[in-house]
């Protein structure tokens, strides 16, 4: 007789052994085990972090970087211990890596202190259509600000950033078109994800690099890498880019800490974006002295426990391994997209973004047809499935889709093959109640 998981590929996520890690995946909801589709809004958390945050309060709390005592010294290694760990995840300098509360608040950082410094009116700023809106409002907000011009990448009608091509138009007052007509040498940033928290769609980020330093030498290139970093292997290194930021609670850590990577040399350059305690070396009368980086960018007792627990994650994704979940997610991907199209050619739904696991992300995100998005992520939390639903931070995107709102199924590491069954299952039920 053939015994549990034998069937299994020998690559594999053993997603059985994986969910007894998380607590919360125990639930029942509305008297229905828990089906979680929401791991792009935020991941659940293995009990590993939740012991990390339990042990790093319950022996040794205490300040960082501040007291010789005992417990301070526990602590400040307890913390940077997590940013070696995080550092070497993405193969950055731990000088580099700068801890912030979320990836929104990154974002900022850049804008409050590269941005309000180097920019000036005439200066050209190119954010991509996938962004989030922590990775678009900002750019757009300084622009008008600063009069510069801000100009948005397209997508193709599959969901793809348009990279070639010279389809350049005008949409209220902004400029929208290929990255290759975009470019020249006055744009000074370029901001653009690595992979949509709506479409799931991939960037091709080393292309589209190249193509910057080539049209555009001078432009930084900000990489929003919140729906990438948790979900596949990202090397700084390989991607080229000058600044990249993601969140620890997208990636089975707590909420409430964030990471920055950028270039030393900008970096350096750059002016504080908050001003307290610990960010500085000296304090006189008449001026400051910053401290060493990443430092001189965390103002402020930090999020000392949100940092181990940050670590402790990592740790856990990096024994699964990153590719594996990546496969993993492929897999649940190329196993979900034909019977989604089969369902949209039924005419239930209307499904988003690109048609192929190579080109997306474990995000998957339709419409049931004649059905409000929130009226259906209810029928489908009856059954004990949580998706999203609205315009998931992404309005000019969702808006580009021609719709107000969709519903986001996204996938994780202990996602099941059983689960998108019910969510099939459970769309159909939708369908049943709105449209009978
Ligand atoms: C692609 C992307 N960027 C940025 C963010 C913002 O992350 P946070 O809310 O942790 O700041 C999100 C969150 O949904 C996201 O999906």
């Amino acid at each position: 007789m053939m015994k549990k998981n034998e069937g299994r590929l020998k690559h594999e996520l053993d997603t059985e052994k994986i969910r007894k890690d998380f607590p919360i995946l125990a639930r029942k909801i509305n008297g229905k085990p828990l089906i979680y589709l929401d791991s792009a809004a935020t991941s659940q958390k293995p009990q590993c972090v939740l012991d990390a945050i339990m042990d790093y309060y319950s022996r040794h709390n205490a300040n960082v970087h501040r007291g010789v005592h005992t417990l301070s010294g526990e602590a400040t290694t307890m913390v940077e211990e997590a940013r070696d760990k995080v550092a070497n995840f993405i193969g950055a300098k731990r000088e580099e890596v700068v801890f912030v509360h979320n990836a929104s608040e990154a974002a900022n950082l850049i804008l409050y202190s590269w941005g309000e410094k180097n920019l000036h009116r005439g200066d050209e700023v190119v954010v991509s259509l996938l962004e989030h809106h922590s990775n678009f409002v900002g750019w757009q907000q300084l622009a008008a600000k600063k009069k510069m011009k801000f100009k948005v990448i397209d997508i193709s009608p599959e969901g793809l950033l348009q990279i070639e091509g010279s389809s350049e138009h005008n949409e209220r007052g902004v400029v929208l078109g290929s990255l290759a007509t975009l470019l020249n040498p006055h744009v000074k940033v370029v901001a653009v994800t690595h992979v949509s928290n709506v479409l799931g769609t991939i960037v091709p980020l080393q292309e589209v690099i190249a193509m910057v330093r080539r049209k555009a030498p001078e432009a930084i290139v900000v990489v929003d890498a919140a729906q990438s970093v948790p979900h596949m292997p990202v090397s700084v290194k390989d991607i080229g880019a000058d600044f990249l930021f993601f969140s620890g609670h997208k990636m089975l850590g707590p909420t409430g800490i964030g990471v920055l990577w950028g270039r030393e040399r900008f970096f350096a350059s750059m002016p504080p974006f908050l001003y307290g305690g610990d960010m500085i070396s000296e304090v006189y009368l008449d001026h400051s002295v910053w401290n060493r980086l990443p430092w001189k960018f965390e103002a402020g007792t930090p999020n000392m426990a949100g940092m181990v627990g940050m670590g402790a994650a990592v740790d856990y994704l990096s024994t699964v391994g990153m590719q594996a979940i990546r496969d993993h997610e492929k897999r649940l991907v190329s196993y979900a997209l034909p019977k989604l199209e089969f369902l949209e050619h039924e005419g239930l739904i209307k499904f988003y973004g690109p048609r192929s696991a190579e080109k997306r992300g474990g995000v998957l995100t339709f419409s049931v047809v004649g059905v409000h998005a929130h009226d259906a992520a209810q029928v489908l939390d009856s059954q004990g499935i949580a998706v999203r639903s609205g315009h998931h931070c992404a309005m000019p995107l969702t808006q580009r889709l021609g719709t107000s709102a969709t519903l986001r199924a996204s996938l994780y590491l202990y996602t099941t093959k059983e689960e998108i069954d019910l969510l099939i299952e459970g769309i159909r039920q939708v369908n049943n109640v709105f449209r009978p």
